[in-house]
């Protein structure tokens, strides 16, 4: 099999450096080469600023970065046709649109969590939604460590798009009890962001029903679940054609 060239966006955060660490027991990938606003050189290959400064000769991009990175990433990997996973979260509606464009003309990957186990939590709570139906309040609880800049979680809000979805479009999501007085309504998703300590992520999805509760959670013990998901998703999506891809499609090839 023909070495894969990793280029890593976001090359010197905490998610690039464990990305970078995975792969370099990984004898199938390389990394090429980095971009990250911040260029201390820590490993054999080179870390650049900006896109375009990038050797040649990448073959895939993960990006763990900040949104403002991918005004730059995208329309680099466009005109170099370079498929691309982003994992990076906190995307605003231009980044969206951007991913979008991109996925015209090159394979992206998105995805708000890159872990299996979330995937596999997302499809269990849009059963429970389906089989509970209106008779149970739904309230997602996410916590991370106190570093993290968005919240809620990008991860909480997939959820809640897929309960939604699950739902038919008739939830409306509630992330303040505390500036209004009413008591909750039948339709509301209840989402709260904790945040603390080291805690790496944490997502819990309560159905709280007439006298039971159903509780569905999933704990990330190490950041390495999100980077050998990222991996993954690379070389699942290095040869295939324009479009644009997501967890639940690597899911569906494991499966
Ligand atoms: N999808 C997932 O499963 C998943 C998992 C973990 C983290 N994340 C997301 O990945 C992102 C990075 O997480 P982290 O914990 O590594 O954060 P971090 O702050 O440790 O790293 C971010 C890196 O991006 C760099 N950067 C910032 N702005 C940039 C720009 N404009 N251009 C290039 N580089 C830039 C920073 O210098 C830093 O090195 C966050 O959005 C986080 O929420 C996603």
């Amino acid at each position: 099999m023909p070495m894969i060239n990793v280029i890593l966006s976001g090359a010197n955060g905490k998610m690039g450096k464990t990305v970078a660490g995975l792969l370099a027991d990984m004898p199938e990938f390389s990394v090429c080469a980095g971009v990250d606003v911040y260029t201390a050189q820590y490993a054999d290959f080179p870390i650049v600023e900006k896109p375009r400064q990038l050797p040649p000769g990448g073959d895939v991009i993960i990006d763990f970065s900040n949104p403002a990175a991918l005004l730059d990433l995208m329309p680099y990997a466009m005109e170099n046709k370079i498929p691309a996973v982003v994992c990076t979260t906190g995307l605003g509606n231009e980044h969206k649109s951007l991913l979008e464009a991109a996925s015209k003309e090159i394979p992206v990957f998105f995805s708000a969590n890159m872990s299996i186990g979330v995937s596999l939590l997302t499809e269990l709570v849009q059963r429970a939604t389906a089989v509970l139906g209106d008779g149970f309040d739904i309230e997602i609880i996410e916590k991370h460590h106190n570093r993290k800049l968005d919240a809620p979680s990008g991860t909480a809000m997939a959820i809640a798009d897929a309960i939604s979805e699950a739902a038919e479009g008739t939830k409306e999501y509630v992330y303040d009890r505390h500036s209004v007085r009413r008591p909750r309504g039948k339709q509301e998703i209840g989402i709260h962001a904790v945040r603390g300590g080291t805690i790496v992520g944490e997502h819990t999805v309560i159905f709280a029903g007439q006298d039971e509760v159903i509780s569905v959670q999933h704990s990330a013990g190490s950041r390495d679940i999100f980077a050998v998901g990222a991996i993954r998703a690379a070389a699942f999506i290095k040869d295939k054609p324009a479009g644009m891809y997501a967890m639940r499609d690597l899911v569906a090839a494991i499966d």
